[in-house]
């Protein structure tokens, strides 16, 4: 049975088809089309489609139909098309013509995007506040090991001293960054698109402010061919902020495995949270960090993706536009996986106090060797020369003394100011 059913029921093929897995993802919008129902229904009550009775029975019922939801018992039947369908005829098999008011001045094409709408502005705080977590224990990693030296590297060639400190702290502070995308997607989605109906409106005078404030929507999208065009859009620039946030992710994997590798040895993490190898008996794998390294990759072909989904579609809604659930639902949970996944990795993560004993990274210090020459009053090209003919001769001795001082450098590494940044940030997404 269809919402649309005129006498005829489709093609099994052809429902198959074009259903295809909307019921198992549209489960996560289950209650959402609730919420967004109990905003619509208040709405058409103070404008006089519902009576005030039938509205408090339908609120009851939509009530009853969340505590289902909440408890986990909620399916959408075999037959029934997508949830918005299965939310109307619980409705009107529990109310009968009550139940078949719900619909007035709304169409599925407004009700799926504000479903969407409320689920990705869930989505994008539960991503903040798992960014946030990861943030908290990359700056404490860095305050904790700020005196740890390590190699810095330019061209993957031993370069200049850096720190566990640097290291740490640099991706706490790029996360920051991310968290501005983040927020820039959070502000496209906290917008209302319902009353744009199938895409243009509707002679009902329903009362958008209401439901913009029912809903705890920041503002809404008011031309109602834009409030349509906003699917694919928003989600567009949800997968910027999931592919910015998986970008950072994926490059921390990527060094984790390098610094755990024997020829570095920088950090290790307990046997526990390494892999084996079948045949090798000393074998003990990043393979967690591969998976992050892997699935972050792969999270930032997204955008491309609903581009190309998106490409020339013509104005008002099209089909193709389920598709993007496909997309942005995985992607938004693999992302929270991720990162929950680093976080609990680095709680346990093992430091190499004493790395820059070993005489290979003596050419780490020809720079700060230059430096104080240059302080003792040689110009600096000359104290290059100098040093650069010891190197070359092999009779460079290192001082391995290390002194930063300005702010951002291994002596100060502002981890404060960068905290105050990301404080800012997380505010508004509250
Ligand atoms: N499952 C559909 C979607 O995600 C719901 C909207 C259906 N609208 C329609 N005009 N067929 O887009």
């Amino acid at each position: 049975m269809k919402l649309w059913s005129k006498g005829f029921e489709p093609d099994k093929m052809i429902e198959e088809f074009t259903v295809g897995n909307d019921r198992e993802l549209d489960l996560r919008l289950a209650r959402y089309d609730v919420i967004g129902s109990m905003a619509h229904i208040r709405m058409l009550e103070s404008i006089g489609l519902l009576q005030s009775d039938e509205l408090n029975i339908l609120l009851n019922a939509l009530a009853d139909i969340l505590d289902i939801i909440d408890n986990g018992d909620f399916t959408i039947e075999p037959g029934v098309e997508d949830i918005h369908s299965q939310i109307e005829f619980m409705l009107t098999e529990r109310l009968g013509d009550t139940g078949k008011k719900i619909h007035s001045g709304r169409s599925r094409n407004d009700q799926v995007l504000v479903d969407l709408k409320l689920f990705m502005r869930d989505e994008l705080r539960n991503i903040a506040q798992a960014v946030n977590r990861l943030f908290s224990r990359l700056q404490s990693l860095s305050e904790k090991h700020k005196d740890v030296l390590m190699p810095g590297y330019t061209h993957l060639q031993v370069a200049m001293p850096s720190s566990f400190g640097l290291w740490f702290g640099a991706y706490a502070e790029s996360l920051v960054d991310d968290m501005r995308v983040l927020q820039a997607a959070f502000d496209i989605t906290n917008q209302n698109p319902l009353g744009s109906a199938a895409g243009y409106g509707s002679s009902f005078p329903l009362d958008r402010r209401k439901t913009t404030e029912l809903l705890g929507f920041a503002d809404l999208h008011y031309n109602v061919v834009a409030a349509q065009m906003s699917r694919g859009k928003t989600e567009r620039a949800v997968a910027f902020a999931v592919s910015a946030i998986a970008s950072t992710l994926g490059r921390l994997a990527m060094d984790v495995c390098t610094f755990m590798c024997q020829n570095f040895g920088f950090i290790s993490f307990p046997d526990e949270l390494t892999t084996g190898s079948s045949i090798m008996p000393h074998k003990k794998n990043p393979d967690v960090f591969e998976i992050m390294r892997g699935k972050c990759n792969r999270l930032q072909s997204i955008p491309n993706e609903i581009a190309l989904l998106t490409a020339n579609l013509p104005l008002g809604y099209n089909r193709d536009l389920q598709l993007l659930k496909d997309i942005t639902f995985p992607a938004t949970s693999t992302l929270i996986e991720c990162l929950d996944m680093c976080d609990f990795m680095l709680a346990h993560v093992r430091i190499n106090p004493d790395i820059i004993s070993d005489p290979r990274y003596d050419y780490l210090f020809t720079v700060e060797d230059v430096n104080r020459m240059v302080l003792d009053g040689t110009p600096f090209r000359e104290a290059y020369r100098a040093v650069g003919h010891a190197v070359a001769d092999g009779t460079y001795h290192p001082t391995r003394s290390v002194h930063h001082t300005h702010i951002g450098s291994i002596g100060n590494l502002a981890n404060d100011a960068i905290a105050e940044k990301m404080s800012a940030v997380m505010k508004n997404f509250d």
